[in-house]
């Protein structure tokens, strides 16, 4: 098990280069289905998640040429349309192969996803979705078994808002006979990327980024070359990391425009942010203030920014009320931070953080992807030596991420 060791207590300072979208690239590999003919994508992260999809993909026949950062994949020969429990179980977001499958196959088996730490992630709703359009599925040992000779346009009104259901749902019916409408459709940045790389791909889809999006079946859909939009929850870590720490940080190939809630946040902490179209300079030179915040679907507050605010608040000069709505199960980094010396009380799924001073280096876990990202933050920012434990979490969503924080000065390395 790989542990990561960071002597905290310094500003950060420079520049450094933001990766792909995680949560853009796997829908959009995912899209790759949907086409006999090659999908060339760039600006694709380097990330465990990545090549998890990839390996997916390429054992149903998918053809997969990947250097660096670009991807091209090529669906001409897909022998087999099952997502295997042994992939699936590493990786919720294989489930993002069901629409696809079904859409140009009329056939797929996809393991349930089952729960993960933050909580128990049901896929009701995606299966819903396709049972509208005409799917029959039936649940067998652990697999959702997918059916239909043609899928059909429908009017879906989501209950809940879903970014996979959301993106599994356009993916299906950009080739289903006839109009498709998703309601209380996700908004996500990511979603929109999706919808904008499908539509390279001759997809006739509009609404995208609003909560209505409207697909109009097509017969086929051909390649594209696309590029992945920039990760705003990687820009998101960085920025409320220095933030903590103090410092003077630009990032750039970010996309700004993004994460709006999390910028306004950081300013109402005492940070300077400024921004161009595709670089965000952050300056923060005193201890920052209290951010109080509730999660909600974009362009509210996003969830996979929430531990790492709780890390900005271990240190502010205030008390914050900070309050979950997505994940019934998103708090398992507090305890870490208490092993830092942090003060904080969760009372249901609010957690109320009393900012202390410093944070003192200790012994500590990774639990999930966006907690271990906050034990990061908190140990550049605690004085001493922090060790974290269980870093495989970070590697899923994390590009090169240690290499990036010793460009701006962290003194962190990876043990074996
Ligand atoms: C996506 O997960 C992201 N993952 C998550 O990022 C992110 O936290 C989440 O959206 C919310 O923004 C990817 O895009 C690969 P949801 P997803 O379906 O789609 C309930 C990270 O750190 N729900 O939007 O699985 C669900 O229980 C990861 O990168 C149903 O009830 O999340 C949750 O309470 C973590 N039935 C809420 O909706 C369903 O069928 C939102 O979940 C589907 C979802």
């Amino acid at each position: 098990m790989q542990k990561l060791n960071i002597r905290g207590g310094k500003p950060l300072n420079g520049s450094v280069r933001i990766s792909g979208a995680k949560n853009a690239a796997l829908p959009i590999i995912s899209a790759s289905l949907l086409s006999a003919e090659p999908l060339a994508l760039t600006n694709v992260p380097q990330l465990n998640d990545i090549g998890t999809m990839v390996k997916l993909l390429a054992q149903m026949g998918v053809k997969a040429d990947r250097s660096a950062e670009s991807l091209t994949l090529s669906a001409a020969n897909i022998t087999d349309k099952t997502a295997p429990y042994e992939l699936v179980k590493t990786m919720r977001a294989s489930i993002l192969v069901l629409g696809p499958l079904l859409a140009r196959f009329g056939e797929a088996k996809v393991s349930l996803p089952g729960g993960c730490a933050i909580g128990a992630r049901p896929v009701d709703l995606h299966i819903k979705g396709l049972e509208a359009m005409g799917a029959s599925i039936t649940i067998e040992a652990g697999y959702i078994l997918a059916r239909a000779a043609k899928l059909k346009g429908a009017r879906i009104l989501m209950e809940t808002v879903t970014v996979t259901g959301t993106e599994n749902l356009m993916m299906a019916a950009c080739l289903a006979d006839g109009t498709t409408t998703l309601e209380n459709a996700a908004r996500e940045p990511e979603v929109v990327d999706l919808a904008l790389c499908l539509i390279a791909m001759g997809a006739k889809i509009t609404g995208h980024g609003t909560d209505k999006i409207t697909v109009v079946g097509v017969e086929k859909l051909h390649g594209a070359r696309y590029a992945v939009m920039p990760d705003r929850i990687e820009t998101g870590t960085f920025l409320a990391a220095v933030a903590a720490t103090g410092g003077d940080v630009t990032l750039t190939n970010a996309a700004p425009d993004t994460l709006d809630a999390v910028i306004d946040r950081l300013r109402e902490s005492g940070a300077t942010i400024t921004a161009t179209a595709d670089t965000l300079r952050i300056v923060a030179n005193k201890r920052p203030k209290p951010i109080s915040l509730k999660t909600a679907p974009y362009p509210a507050f996003p969830t996979d920014m929430q531990a790492q605010f709780i890390a900005l608040n271990c240190v502010a000069s205030g008390t914050a009320v900070v309050t979950e709505t997505i994940f019934e199960n998103r708090f398992m980094h507090v305890q870490e931070l208490v092993r830092l010396g942090a003060k904080i009380e969760i009372e249901g799924n609010t957690a109320i953080v009393h900012g202390v001073e410093k944070l003192t280096g200790a012994g500590v876990m990774a639990t999930d992807l966006r907690a271990s990202a906050c034990l990061v933050i908190a140990g550049l920012v605690a004085h001493g030596e922090t060790i974290i434990d269980r870093i495989y979490h970070l590697d899923r969503g994390y590009d090169h991420i240690e290499a990036k924080l010793t460009a701006l000065g962290a003194q962190i390395e990876r043990l074996n």
